[in-house]
C-alpha cells in the first residue's frame, strides 16, 4: 500500500536564512590564541550552517616571503619588514573581501590587528563593501598562559621548523616584545567588539548587536584547552534496532543489555583518575538504559533524542520505500536537508544540538555521550570540522565508543568496538 505523504525539502541552501554576511577581525598580540579562537568560531559557525572562512595573515607571509623571519624582522624600527607586513595583511583582506561578494558569509581576518590604525583601515575596506566588522581581541597578561601557547603552538610552527627549542622560543619572545612596543587594547566605545580577557575570566561585549555575533558571545566565555576524552556512543542494540525500525522507543534487546555492561567496564578502566565521568543521554529508553551500569542519574537532554521521523517513526526502511515512495526518493537525494512529514532534517537536529555543544565545550572533565545515530553524526560532525552536509553519511556503527580528544586545533579519535558484536539493520548510508 502507497501512504500519500508529500516530502517536505526546504529550498534553501543551509545559512540562508539567517545569512548576515559578517567579518570578525582577530585582535592580539601573538601566542594569545587568536588563531585557535578564529578557528573555533569558523568551526561553530560552519556546523551551524553558516559558511564561514579564516584567513590567517601568518600563512599569506609564509607562502609569499618564507617561513624563517628573525624576530628582528617584525620590529617597528624595520621600516622595510612593516611594509611588506601590511601589504600581505591587505592582500589576505582583499581575499576575504572577494571571498565574501562570492557567496562566503562569515570571513574571519586573523592578524595581530594590534594598532587602532591598522583596525581603522580594516573597518573602512569593509564599510565600502557594506559590511559590518566584529573585533574580537584575545587580551591575555598571565605568562602560564603564554608559555603554554608558546610551547604547544608557536615552537611546532613552520616558522621554527629544525630550531633549537629554546633559541627558537628566545626568539618567539623577542618577536612578541616588538608587537607589544606598539600595541594598543580595543577601548573605541564605538566599535564593535568582544574582548576577552585571561581566557574567559572576564569577556566584554560593547555595541554587540544581531543574531548572529550574539551567537558567539556563550562559545567564547568558555573556551579552553584542558585535554579530556568526549566518548560518543550509540545506546546498546534494541529491539528496533534488531527489525530495522526506525525511532520509537525501544527497551534494549539482550545484547544491547550486554553491551550496556561492556561500556560501563570501558569506562571505569578509561577514565583518568580522580576525575569524575558526566554522563548524557536522551530522554528515550535505551539510552537511559545503556546508562543504568554507569549512573542511575545521568543528565537527561531532550536535544539528545533520536531524529524525529515524523509520519515515519516505528517502520523499516523497506516499508518507507514501498509505502512512501515520495519520501524515500526526497530523503534520497538530500538526506541532510530532507525533513520527515511532521519530523525533523539532519539540518534541524543541528539547531536544536547547539546547546548541547556549547556545554560539552565548557566541559573540562571527561564526557561519555550515550544516543543515537543521527544525533551523533552530528556532533561528530562538529568535533571533527566536518562539512554539515557531510552528516548523513558519517559512519557511527553501534557498539562502538568513539573517542574524541579536544587538542589545539582539533580532535584525535579512537574508535573502540565492544562485545556483542551485532548486524546493525539500520545503519542507513
Ligand atoms: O536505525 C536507527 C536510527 O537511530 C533511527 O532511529 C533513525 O531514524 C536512524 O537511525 C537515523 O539514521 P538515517 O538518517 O541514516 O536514517
Amino acid at each position: 500500500m502507497e501512504r500519500a505523504v508529500s516530502g517536505v525539502r526546504s529550498k534553501r541552501v543551509p545559512g540562508e536564512r539567517d545569512k548576515a554576511t559578517t567579518v570578525l577581525s582577530m585582535v592580539g598580540l601573538p601566542a594569545r590564541g587568536k588563531t585557535y579562537i578564529g578557528r573555533r568560531v569558523a568551526r561553530y559557525l560552519s556546523w551551524l550552517g553558516h559558511p564561514t572562512r579564516v584567513f590567517n595573515v601568518g600563512s599569506y607571509r609564509r607562502r609569499q616571503i618564507g617561513a624563517s623571519q628573525p624576530a628582528d624582522f617584525f620590529a617597528p624600527s624595520n621600516k622595510e619588514g612593516r611594509q611588506v607586513l601590511h601589504d600581505l595583511a591587505m592582500t589576505a583582506l582583499d581575499d576575504m573581501l572577494v571571498w565574501l561578494r562570492e557567496g562566503g558569509e562569515v570571513g574571519i581576518f586573523d592578524a595581530t590587528n594590534s594598532t587602532k590604525e591598522r583596525r581603522r583601515l580594516v573597518e573602512e575596506r569593509c564599510r565600502k563593501e557594506g559590511l559590518p566588522v566584529v573585533f574580537i581581541e584575545s587580551f591575555c597578561n598571565d605568562p602560564g598562559v603564554i608559555e603554554a601557547n608558546v610551547r604547544d603552538t608557536k615552537l611546532k610552527s613552520p616558522d621554527y621548523v629544525d630550531m633549537d627549542p629554546d633559541a627558537a622560543a628566545q626568539d618567539f619572545l623577542r618577536r612578541i616584545a616588538h608587537y607589544e612596543s606598539m600595541y594598543e587594547t580595543l577601548e573605541d566605545p564605538n566599535q564593535s567588539y568582544i574582548k576577552i580577557i585571561d581566557v574567559g575570566r572576564q569577556v566584554i561585549l560593547n555595541r554587540i548587536h544581531g543574531y548572529l555575533p550574539a551567537r558567539l558571545a556563550p562559545l567564547l566565555i568558555d573556551l579552553h584547552v584542558s585535554p579530556r576524552p568526549i566518548w560518543l556512543t550509540r545506546h546498546g542494540q534494541s529491539d528496533y534496532n534488531r527489525h530495522g525500525r526506525i525511532g520509537g522507543d525501544p527497551e534494549l534487546s539482550p545484547a544491547g543489555e550486554e553491551y550496556a555492561k561492556h561500556l560501563a567496564e570501558f569506562v571505569r578502566k578509561n577514565a583518568p583518575r580522580d576525575q569524575e565521568v558526566s554522563v548524557w543521554t536522551s530522554t528515550l529508553r535505551r539510552t537511559i538504559q545503556t546508562a543504568t551500569k554507569i549512573t542511575r542519574s545521568p543528565r537527561t537532554w531532550r536535544a539528545l533524542d533520536e531524529i524525529d521521523a515524523g509520519v515515519c517513526d516505528g517502520m523499516t526502511y523497506d516499508q518507507v520505500r514501498i509505502e512512501m515512495p515520495d519520501v524515500w526518493a526526497a530523503r534520497s537525494a538530500d538526506k541532510f536537508r530532507y525533513r520527515y512529514p511532521r519530523g525533523e532534517s539532519y539540518e534541524d537536529v543541528i539547531q536544536r544540538l547547539d546547546p548541547v555543544i556549547i556545554q560539552l565545550e565548557r566541559q573540562r572533565s571527561p564526557t561519555l555521550v550515550i544516543a543515537h545515530q543521527a544525533v551523533l553524526r552530528a556532533i561528530y560532525a562538529y568535533l571533527m570540522d566536518r562539512p554539515p552536509g557531510e552528516c548523513p553519511s558519517i559512519s557511527v556503527p553501534l557498539h562502538t565508543v568513539i573517542q574524541l580528544t579536544p587538542t589545539a586545533y582539533g580532535c584525535e579519535e579512537k574508535r573502540f568496538a565492544l562485545p556483542p558484536n551485532v548486524e546493525d539493520q539500520g545503519a542507513g548510508g
